[in-house]
């Protein structure tokens, strides 16, 4: 079991407090934060490194490729480093497509998921050649059929099955059950592959699942793997051959620092449930937040301390705009000062100044009372976080900060006044 994110077997941080002050790696925060503003987003690469080999390592026994889910952070940089150590990407949309290729992935190392492709998308993934296509739909999967008929080719393709699993995580972001729009019910996708099997246009080698996100247990996985287990079996007893299984992710991490099931506990689960090799299929991996939520923090500085009746509202400079997992999915972030003062712990709501009640990061949080100007961070921010932020407010986004090696770089930078009006323009009839 991993206890704690400041535990994690013998495996180093790389985000702790020396003395007094956090560091990432070697750096300071309070240097970052100074050099390029609140609020800011820092990752570091240590971390990102050290959770991909960790992951590799968990499943180095078994044939398998692990595509990172993009979505959870789409830093080019992060995806970057991510397929330096090898790994393909998993991708929803054309945007991801190319920030994948432009990261350095290969085409033979992506999938393509989402319950919408369009036309443009699908023939984007067949121009590049990538893996595979997860088909979620019919309907889809017509679509894909005429679109590489057009192009004389073949998609290959999976299906991906909702096994009707409940994965017990937040409603918003649990996808395997029967009453989730995604994917094709187990009885339902028999007929599919085997109409499938005779469109020219479609290559179906694969079968496809995720069952949703931050899931913190490993029954739900151990549970949708006998299932797509039989499902093979009864898809190969059709006479469709079937060389993959591709399982998505959904590994939670310890936001709150209670225990959960390790990477190693995981990979076990799976391969004794699924039993690639038995089966002969290869593994396909689709992990977001378990390689990312950990790498990073976003950092903020406090503008105000509030009273109002029996409350106390640290007002800080980052927003719901910026980091929505709080607002979002009332999702805990652990939130420590920046530099630490020694004072008691004091019962505050951390908030942000955009006018919605949601927007919050922690409420009722026993935090050690902070100063006007002091920096807070948001810990565990680095799935799901930039990614989600908007422009909410007219606020432009954060930048953010990757950490290595004792320097760092702006991998994305603060946007600006121009950014936030791009492709805005008043009409002549009101000029
Ligand atoms: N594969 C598919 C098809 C997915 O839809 C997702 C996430 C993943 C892989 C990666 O899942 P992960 O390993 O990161 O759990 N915004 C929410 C999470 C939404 C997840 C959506 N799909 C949050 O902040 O908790």
């Amino acid at each position: 079991m991993r206890a704690a994110a400041n535990a994690r077997g013998g495996i180093m941080t790389h985000i702790e407090h020396r003395k007094d002050t956090l560091h990432v790696e070697s750096v300071a925060v309070e240097a970052i934060a100074e050099a390029v503003g609140t609020p800011c987003y820092v990752y570091s690469h240590a971390r990102l490194v050290e959770n991909v080999r960790r992951f590799e390592a968990a499943f180095a026994a078994v044939d398998h490729l692990t595509c990172y889910s993009v979505k959870a952070n789409p830093n080019l940089a992060i995806v970057a480093a991510v397929t330096r150590e090898g790994l393909g990407c998993d991708v929803v949309s054309s945007g991801e497509l190319e920030r994948a290729l432009r990261a350095g992935a290969r085409p033979e190392r992506i999938v393509f998921s989402g319950a919408g492709k369009t036309d443009d998308e699908i023939d984007a993934a067949l121009h590049h050649g990538i893996r595979m296509l997860n088909a979620e739909s019919r309907g889809e999967l017509e679509r894909i059929d005429r679109v590489a008929t057009r192009r004389g080719v073949r998609a290959p393709v999976s299906v991906r099955i909702n096994p009707d699993v409940d994965a017990k995580t937040h409603r918003y972001v649990t996808t395997g059950l029967r009453e989730n729009k995604f994917g094709i019910d187990a009885d339902e996708a028999l007929d599919v592959y085997t109409w499938a099997h005779t469109r020219p246009g479609l290559a179906i080698t694969g079968v496809d699942c995720h069952i949703g996100s931050n899931i913190r247990s490993l029954e739900p996985f151990a549970e949708a793997m006998r299932r797509m287990r039989t499902f093979i079996e009864t898809v190969r007893g059709r006479g469709i051959p079937i060389d993959h299984c591709d399982i998505g992710g959904g590994l939670g991490i310890p936001y709150d620092r209670s225990p959960l099931p390790s990477i190693e506990d995981y990979a076990r689960t799976v391969v004794d449930a699924l039993d690639p090799a038995g089966s002969g299929v290869q593994l396909l991996l689709e992990p977001g937040r378990i390689l990312v939520g950990d790498i990073g923090m976003l950092v903020c500085r406090v503008l105000y301390v509030k009273r109002h009746g029996e409350r106390t509202f640290v007002i800080v400079d980052g927003a719901m705009n910026d980091f929505m997992r709080p607002c979002l999915y009332e999702a805990h972030h652990e939130i420590v000062p920046v530099t630490r003062r020694g004072a008691d712990a004091v019962v505050v709501d951390v908030v942000g100044p955009v006018c919605e009640t949601t927007d919050f990061f922690a409420l009722d949080r026993a935090i050690e009372l902070p100063h006007r100007g002091d920096r807070l961070a948001v810990l565990d921010a680095g799935a799901y976080g930039f990614g989600l932020a908007s422009n909410f407010n007219s606020r432009p986004r954060a930048p953010e900060v990757l950490v290595r090696n004792g320097d760092y770089t702006v991998v994305r930078a603060r946007e600006s006044f121009e950014d936030l009006v791009r492709g805005e323009r008043i009409p002549d009839f009101l000029t």
